[in-house]
């Protein structure tokens, strides 16, 4: 009874911000319960408000594995791309009428946590989206976090009986969300390391991150960390609201702290009203948002839209505050890159944006700069936007004298003179210029340095001025040459002696082991970047089973889409490509994935999605999922092209229709089961 009357106070506490007894009350409450446990230790439960902190310091923490991955969001500045993104999903639900919710975008740290029969059961972050640390003690020093829902709201005194509205809480229930340090309390609390003679952090998320990593959960309990939560992850058990508007007051009702504002919007100017509304308020909120999340209210239409491999479609951030200045154009010049793009660059006289030094900023391509009719020496607006490279977005053509000069996108490659041509690898026709000399010095530095990115092979050493001199000197002409390098050959360049030599040649040796997914990163397939490679080393054992892959069989994997699974296939068809993995593995690198998802491929139901509609005789809806999951195919919740069989059991619902008017095919329970034993 103590327990519960705590943690109802607790909740009107730390949720509500409405206490509901002085603190000498509850203080005497919490004393109360602390000499009973000490009596009766028999009686201490997990989910005690006294339990908050516990546990020996960890080395380290464990790992947690997302079963749905938590992505991020893409973002924009601008209400032109917040329209072209609201087009994009109404073009992709033909027929349906998209509602919106609006909500803060909290800047804290994500995390996801895990309740088994209301009880917290896990706690993670975020980590890579797959992969995230098991931070559950730390959590559990949040006093806003419950340990166990639904939480008591109003009590009478003694009586520890729940109210009776209380929705139902799923037997297995994820929660994602933000941990954060209020605003007021990040400064007081870095005011206080100021005068401890403690490095101050930058700001509250630098400081909510820094905490999370704490391996003491005394440490992470003596800060002032609260929680937002926006969404869920895997639910098993009974059903969860249809829509993100919902589902926002279903937490609450839960006794979780849900963004105090948010808003769904029917139409487009009710959209943009919300989104000024939330610019006005931000300021006022206890966590720093630096824009509003955008989502798409329903979440059978958010499984029709789909998702990259990083982020949704049925989702955006629109950013506010764009810092922007004007500045002159001293001159144009073109950037060589890894894949041979020539980039148009400015040359800025310098000016201040948003507490940097900005001198040069992209122009994209020649399209942009006819747009734009971009001239050397006019005067424009820059932006600089997140830690995106800064961009011309406009020229001041009132302040224009006759002098400026149009610019002459070359017709030759500016490093290496070789031809230009609009065509990528797979025979796209772009907006790019790219140069066609693959041994082109610019784009050989740029693909060593690439190879050598931490988030690629990782070899410690690899400097700019070090990959062009080996360049230059022409002792390397592609990654594979890397490994062939001697010590005194290293050893002569500029700046470098034997030692150096010998501890970049050693990093270069230890990369030889680094796993798939680094080693396809390092590639630099046009569009395959770390998290598209992160897919791929899961699907495929080998890089020679990724080599052997065909469109239609990428085009499967549900992150990749035509136009990667098209450049993937080129990069390999290549016949010096294939030249250079041949090398390779000659010269011992890695070709097996670690983080291969096993057999999937082999099991009966491999690659294909389905949709279970009505009872099931003599299975839950969660063995069925679990059955079909087991055997290698997907259950997803909505029917739409991509489905391949929809399972139909006893009073099936309007999936059937909908099936039916696609031409999806249906099967019954014992079709399922033939399938999966044929297999
Ligand atoms: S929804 C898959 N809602 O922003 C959709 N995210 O840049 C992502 N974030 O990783 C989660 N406020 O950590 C969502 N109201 C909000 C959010 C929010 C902040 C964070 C979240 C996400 C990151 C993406």
């Amino acid at each position: 009874e103590l327990v519960e009357q705590i943690r109802a106070h607790d909740y009107a506490y730390y949720v509500l911000a409405r206490p509901t007894i002085s603190d000498e009350e509850y203080d005497r409450l919490y004393r109360e319960l602390v000499e009973l446990e000490k009596r009766f230790p028999q009686l201490v439960t997990p989910d005690s408000p006294t339990q908050r902190v516990g546990g020996q310091p960890l080395k380290e923490f464990p790992q947690v594995r997302h079963t749905i991955p938590m992505m991020s969001l893409d973002n924009t500045y601008s209400i032109g791309e917040l329209q072209e993104f609201v087009q994009r999903v109404h073009r992709l639900l033909p027929g349906e009428k998209p509602t919106w919710c609006v909500e803060p975008k909290v800047d804290g740290v994500a995390v996801s946590l895990r309740y088994e029969n209301g009880v917290f059961v896990q706690g993670a972050t975020r980590g890579d989206g797959t992969v995230g640390d098991d931070i559950t003690s730390n959590l559990r020093t949040i006093r806003s976090l419950p340990l166990k829902i639904p939480v008591p709201r109003s009590l009478s005194r003694g009586g520890g009986k729940k109210s009776s509205k209380a929705p139902k809480v799923p037997r297995v229930l994820e929660v994602r969300g933000e941990v954060f340090m209020p605003k007021e309390a990040f400064e007081k609390f870095n005011e206080e390391r100021r005068q401890a003679g403690e490095e101050p952090f930058a700001n509250p998320r630098n400081a909510t991150a820094g905490t999370l990593k704490q391996l003491d959960p005394r440490v992470v309990a003596s800060r002032p960390l609260d929680i937002v939560l926006y969404a869920i992850g895997v639910v098993e058990g009974d059903s969860t609201p249809p829509t993100q508007y919902e589902l926002l007051g279903w937490l609450a009702e839960l006794g979780f702290r849900v963004p105090e504002w948010y808003r769904r919007c029917e139409d487009w100017d009710s959209l943009v009203q919300a989104i000024d509304e939330l610019n006005q308020v931000r300021s006022s909120l206890p966590y720093e948002t630096d824009g509003a999340v955008v989502k798409l209210d329903r979440f059978d239409l958010r499984d029709r839209c789909g998702a990259t491999s990083k982020a949704p479609r049925w989702a955006i951030a629109y950013k506010y505050g764009s810092s922007r200045a004007q500045t002159r154009i001293k001159n144009i010049v073109i950037q060589v890159g890894r894949t041979g793009a020539l980039t148009p660059v400015a040359e800025l006289e310098p000016v201040h944006i948003a507490g940097t030094i900005v001198s040069r900023a992209t122009l994209h391509n020649e399209d942009e700069i006819r747009r734009k009719d971009i001239r050397i020496g006019d005067l424009v607006v820059v932006e600089k936007a997140g830690e995106i490279i800064p961009e011309v977005v406009e020229v001041i053509k009132a302040a224009r004298t006759g002098k400026e000069t149009p610019f002459e996108f070359p017709k030759q490659c500016p490093v290496c003179g070789a031809p230009v041509t609009r065509q990528t690898l797979s025979g796209e026709e772009g907006a790019i210029w790219r140069c066609t000399n693959r041994y082109c010095p610019a784009q050989v530095k740029a693909r060593i340095e690439h190879w050598c990115r931490r988030d690629a092979m990782d070899i410690e050493g690899a400097g700019t001025v070090l990959i062009e001199q080996l360049v230059d000197k022409r002792l390397v002409k592609d990654v594979a040459d890397l490994y062939e390098l001697t010590v005194p050959q290293v050893a002569a360049l500029e700046r470098m002696g034997k030692k150096s030599a010998q501890n970049f040649l050693r990093a270069v040796e230890a990369s030889k082991k680094q796993d798939l997914w680094r080693l396809i990163h390092g590639l630099g397939i046009l569009h395959v970047g770390a998290g598209v490679a992160k897919v791929l080393a899961r699907h495929y054992a080998t890089l020679d089973d990724l080599a052997n892959a065909s469109e239609e069989e990428l085009r499967n994997i549900p992150e990749i889409g035509p136009i990667i699974a098209k450049s993937i296939v080129a990069w390999f068809q290549d016949p010096e490509n294939r030249a250079l993995i041949e090398r390779l593995r000659k010269l011992g690198l890695n070709f097996r994935s670690s983080l291969y998802e096993g057999a999937a491929a082999e099991k009966p139901l491999a690659g294909k999605t389905f949709v279970i509609t009505g009872t099931i005789p003599g299975m839950t809806r969660d063995e069925v999922t679990r059955l079909i999951e087991e055997h290698g195919g997907r259950v997803a919740s909505s029917v739409s092209r991509k489905t391949d069989y929809l399972v139909v059991g006893e009073e099936p619902g309007s999936k059937l229709q909908k099936a039916q008017q696609l031409g999806v095919p249906t099967i019954s329970k014992e079709e399922l089961m033939a399938m999966i034993q044929r297999g």
